[in-house]
């Protein structure tokens, strides 16, 4: 059960991932701390991701024999330990030195999928040596140069990564205004490394967040469901899709080739007062109807929230933000530490619904 251990000054470790996002403030540069923690605009669907998974109750079974609980979900042919991956998130090392390899160590120690994003700080070959034995996912931005778009997934397939994941809900960065207003750049010695030399370096020219000019400078905003197609036929790996919030969408995913599709908002980044990620989840779910995977990310920080996202239909959670505060507080054993809680949480949660497997998880469970 959760290690409620103390830190050698003998305060009590975090007991809860919110406990971690109060750590990640304290010792986090406000230009790191608003970017990580940021939506877009008035940070509707930020708030809505979080307060649409409480607003869910759980209609729990008793006496249903959970002595023992198998906690492992099947997911792109694969047994997963947990119903759990690392979303990606960008620039990880400004949260930490260690940055997306102390990630990379405690997603393998936990047994938990990373997936690594585009713009992360260390390139992908590195990560993927960092934990060799780890499992691991590329998240992929589409560039306008579809020769450097090809090469990444390419070095991913080449360093054993294991999906390609596009997302499709950045044709354009959504607005941060804390960033805007902080001219958001990269801190010198940072760069997204697995860019090339001319593109890695994110500064701002003083007018602007610098991802955003990045983003409307060299991203493609006039991707279509063709270039999905034309993804999944570059690579032999699995393509999802991330950002979907529709059904008609999902269904056109799966019709152009896709392994899966990701609810998600960007955690509330991108489109202001988009649906909250487990509202949309239903509708995906049954479009999608088996055919592929669905998963479901944003505002996932206790147990129950695992438990109400199977139930809805979804295959696996990701989280995004909570890694960063693991990761910002205390390196690699931060980040196993948030995933073990969320692992404990999760095991809980099943043990008081009733439910020994995640095949049992229905919607008849919720209201
Ligand atoms: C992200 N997200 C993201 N998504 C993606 O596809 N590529 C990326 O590079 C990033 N970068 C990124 C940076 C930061 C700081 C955050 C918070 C998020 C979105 C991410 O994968 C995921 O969808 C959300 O973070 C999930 O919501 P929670 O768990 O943070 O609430
Ligand atoms: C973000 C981008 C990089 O959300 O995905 O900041």
């Amino acid at each position: 059960m959760t290690d409620i251990s103390n830190d050698p000054a003998g305060r009590l470790a975090p007991v809860n991932l919110f406990e971690y996002e109060a750590l990640a403030k304290d010792r986090l540069s406000p230009l790191a701390w608003d970017y990580f923690s940021s939506g877009a605009m008035d940070e509707v669907t930020l708030l809505d991701n979080r307060e649409a998974f409480e607003r869910i109750a759980i209609r729990y079974h008793v006496l249903a024999g959970v002595a023992e609980r198998n906690l492992s979900a099947q997911l792109l042919g694969r047994r997963h330990r947990l119903p759990l991956l690392i979303a990606p998130t960008a620039f990880g090392r400004l949260a930490h030195p260690d940055g997306e390899c102390a990630v990379a160590r405690a997603a393998a120690s936990e047994g938990v999928t990373q997936v690594l994003s585009t713009l992360s700080t260390t390139s992908l070959e590195d990560v993927a040596k960092a934990a060799p034995d780890g499992d691991r996912w590329f998240q992929l931005y589409v560039f306008k140069d579809r020769g450097l778009t090809a090469d990444l997934v390419r070095r991913a397939e080449a360093a054993g990564y294991q999906a390609i994941v596009m997302t499709v809900d950045a044709p354009m960065l959504g607005r941060r205004e804390r960033d805007a207003r902080n001219r958001f750049a990269l801190p010198e010695g940072l760069t997204a490394a697995n860019l090339t030399a001319q593109l890695s370096r994110i500064g701002s020219d003083g007018t602007d967040s610098g991802l955003f000019q990045f983003f409307a400078d060299v991203l493609d905003p006039g991707l279509t469901w063709d270039d999905v197609e034309w993804l999944a036929s570059l690579t032999t790996l699995p393509v999802l899709v991330k950002g979907v919030v529709r059904g008609d969408d999902a269904e056109r995913a799966i019709e152009r080739g896709c392994a899966g599709v990701i609810v998600s908002n960007h955690g509330g980044r991108q489109l202001d007062t988009a649906i909250s990620s487990i509202d949309a989840l239903p509708e995906v779910a049954e479009a999608v109807d088996g055919r592929g995977a669905v998963l479901v990310d944003g505002g996932v920080r206790r147990g129950t929230d695992i438990v109400k996202a199977l139930a809805l239909g979804a295959s696996a959670v990701l989280i995004g933000r909570p890694v960063l505060w693991g990761l910002a507080a205390d390196g690699e054993a931060g980040v196993a530490r948030v995933l073990r809680i969320l692992r404990d949480e999760f095991d809980l949660a099943m043990a008081l619904c009733g439910a020994s497997s995640v095949e049992e998880l229905w919607p008849d469970l919720l209201v």
